[in-house]
């Protein structure tokens, strides 16, 4: 007994081993024509198909065998002039034998004496089947017991659930990396007043609380400078503007927003600031730092025009 708990405890162990391999390979369906273990699982279906072949064929030719027996009987009952009773077949016997009810002529035998108007109580004992049914669930609750709370070999549902969890996180995260990813290169950006660009910029702003340090219209407080005008303590101009919201002014309170948001959102904030130039909101805290002047770019083809980039 002691030598059969220690056999099915080491095959439980090796069951663990395998779900634990399993789980960290990559999973059978999600490319199983290159899995490792395809020779192996295909195996198992080949001799799982060959068994249920054999099966099938036993029993259509145990059904032909037991119906020419039944027929011989038959003639040899008749030619001894006898009266023919077929034998039963094995699932009358085991149904017979599952149920071991009592037949009513021998109900008698097993009568209680309690007699309640009329009503009687016959004594009768469990059927086997249900006897049976009890037993296995006793069975089967040592090893559920054994492969779930001792031996650690199946997941329970907490771990599965988890361990789902995992799986699904880490193919997010393989999918998030799939993903192209924009390349913001701060040295040939070029301002334009792109509707798109600017109501993202304006959500960033809005959303990040920039309007606390430079009022929600830019015009600047107590803490945070004038972004409206045309003098800026640290250069104007979309490219330096990038980059001091990059990597902000720690030592004097403003944060390097480079750390806390995509290169994408620090653009599009960007671009939202230079929108604010030459706004005049009303009471603006005065202008601090130099006055920037955008590069003046002459057009070559037309010596007439000339024309302001801001960059
Ligand atoms: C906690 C307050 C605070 C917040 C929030 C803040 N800033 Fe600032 N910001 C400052 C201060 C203070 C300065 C001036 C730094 C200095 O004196 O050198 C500044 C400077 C700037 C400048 C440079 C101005 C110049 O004159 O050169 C820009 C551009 C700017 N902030 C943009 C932003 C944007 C965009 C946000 C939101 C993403 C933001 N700031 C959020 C405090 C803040």
């Amino acid at each position: 007994m002691k030598k059969l708990f220690f056999i099915v405890l080491g095959l439980f162990a090796t069951l663990n081993g395998w779900a634990e391999g399993a789980t960290k390979e990559k999973s059978f369906w999600a490319d199983p024509f290159n899995h490792p273990l395809l020779p192996f699982y295909s195996l198992v279906a080949f001799i799982f198909v060959i068994i249920i072949l054999v099966i099938a064929i036993s029993i259509v030719l145990i059904r032909t065998m037991n119906l020419l027996i039944g027929q011989i009987e038959k003639q040899r009952a008749e030619a001894m002039g006898q009266a023919y009773v077929p034998a039963l077949s094995w699932w009358d016997k085991l149904t017979q034998k599952l149920n071991a009810s009592v037949p009513v002529s021998q109900e008698k035998d097993i009568e209680l004496d309690h007699n309640y108007d009329g009503i009687k109580e016959l004594d009768n004992h469990l059927p086997p089947w249900w006897k049976w049914l009890f037993y296995i669930s006793i069975v089967w609750a040592v090893v559920y017991f054994v492969a779930y709370h001792f031996s650690y070999s199946l997941p329970l549902s907490k771990e599965e659930y988890e361990n789902e969890v995992a799986q699904a996180t880490a193919a997010q995260q393989r999918f998030l990396e799939s993903q192209p990813k924009a390349v913001i290169d701060e040295s040939t950006l070029v301002y334009s007043p792109d509707v798109a660009i600017l109501e993202k910029g304006k959500a960033v702003f809005t959303r990040n609380n920039c309007g606390s340090c430079h009022r929600n219209d830019g015009g600047g407080n107590a803490i945070g400078p004038n972004l409206t005008d045309e003098y800026w303590l640290h250069g104007g101009g979309l490219k330096t503007v990038f980059t001091t919201i990059k990597n902000g002014v720690v030592e004097k309170g403003m944060p390097a927003w480079g750390k806390a948001m995509s290169p994408g959102d620090v653009r599009d904030v960007a671009f939202f600031v230079m929108s604010l130039q030459g706004t005049k909101p009303a009471n603006a805290k005065a202008s601090q730092g130099e006055l920037y002047e955008p590069e003046v770019k002459t057009e070559k083809t037309d010596s007439t025009k000339t024309q302001a980039v801001l960059k």
